[in-house]
């Protein structure tokens, strides 16, 4: 089995004046297919800096990044885009859906990039990629009429419709309240588990690590723990054991 992720003695430092930080500091690990990862650290740790490089939005200053088998460092700006487009999907804390499209519209998106798919199969993918997040009846609303967990499980869907090999998530469930992040976390979970999916999922919420399988845990730029978790919480459960709500 080849890693999906292999990143060896990266960093990225950042010059402010006569200053560099360094946001990454000699980080090294790799990621299987089917994993299911948190990344950990209080605020300023390198966790976006990190993500943004897993997801080739970035590139490190020095050390090595290979994804799915292609040498990060070596491609240009619009091979990057290209890797980034065939290969990866996000979800954002805001979801970053466009405004005046409809749901299954903001999910063909990134398939418009792609000229070798057809318009019908473009919907049909689409469509197959709001099964996966539960939203077929909403499928011709706009964002602003969707509540907060519908636009994200939207963006999920978006994220999931390139049959990426990894999706990489930042504060996915910061916006949301309790019972709608553990909606979305089970939503996550079954991709994960009954997808194979592999997922990157950043947060600074322990709570919110304790569904994911692996947490990887950053401090000023370094790897200070990694550890698989052996008592992965089921946000299934969770959700079942949560107090109802009476107006
Ligand atoms: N574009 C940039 N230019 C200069 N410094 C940067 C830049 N991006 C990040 N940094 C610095 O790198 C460090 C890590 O930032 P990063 O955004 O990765 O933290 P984070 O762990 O995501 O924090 P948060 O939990 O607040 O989102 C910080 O010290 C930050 O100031
Ligand atoms: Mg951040």
């Amino acid at each position: 089995m080849s890693s999906i992720v292999e990143i060896k003695n990266l960093v990225r430092a950042f010059k402010m004046g006569d200053e560099t930080v360094k946001a990454l500091n000699d980080i090294s690990f790799t990621i299987d297919p089917g994993e299911f990862i948190s990344i950990m650290g209080s605020s300023g740790s390198g966790k976006t800096t990190l993500l943004n490089i897993l997801g080739c939005l970035d590139k490190p200053t020095s050390g090595e990044y290979f994804l799915d088998g292609t040498n990060v460092g070596k491609l240009s700006k619009n091979e990057l885009a290209a890797l980034r487009n065939r290969k990866l999907g996000f979800v954002f804390q805001s979801y970053n859906l466009l405004a005046r499209t409809s749901a299954i519209e903001n999910v063909e998106l990134p398939l418009l990039y792609n000229n070798e798919i057809s318009a019908k199969e473009r919907k049909e993918k689409a469509l197959s990629a709001l099964e996966a997040v539960k939203l077929t009846n909403r499928m011709h609303h706009l964002p602003s009429q969707l509540s907060g967990g519908q636009q994200q499980r939207v963006a999920i869907a978006r994220a999931l419709v390139n049959d990426p090999v990894m999706i990489l998530a930042d504060e996915a469930t910061g916006n949301l309240d309790s019972r709608t992040s553990y909606e979305i976390m089970m939503l996550i979970q079954e991709l994960n588990n009954v997808h194979g999916k592999t997922i990157v999922f950043v947060t600074h919420e322990p709570d919110i690590a304790s569904f994911t399988k692996r947490t990887i845990t950053l401090r000023d730029g370094r790897i200070i723990k990694d550890d698989v978790n052996n008592n992965v919480r089921k946000a299934r459960d969770v959700l079942q054991n949560l107090p109802v709500l009476t107006e």
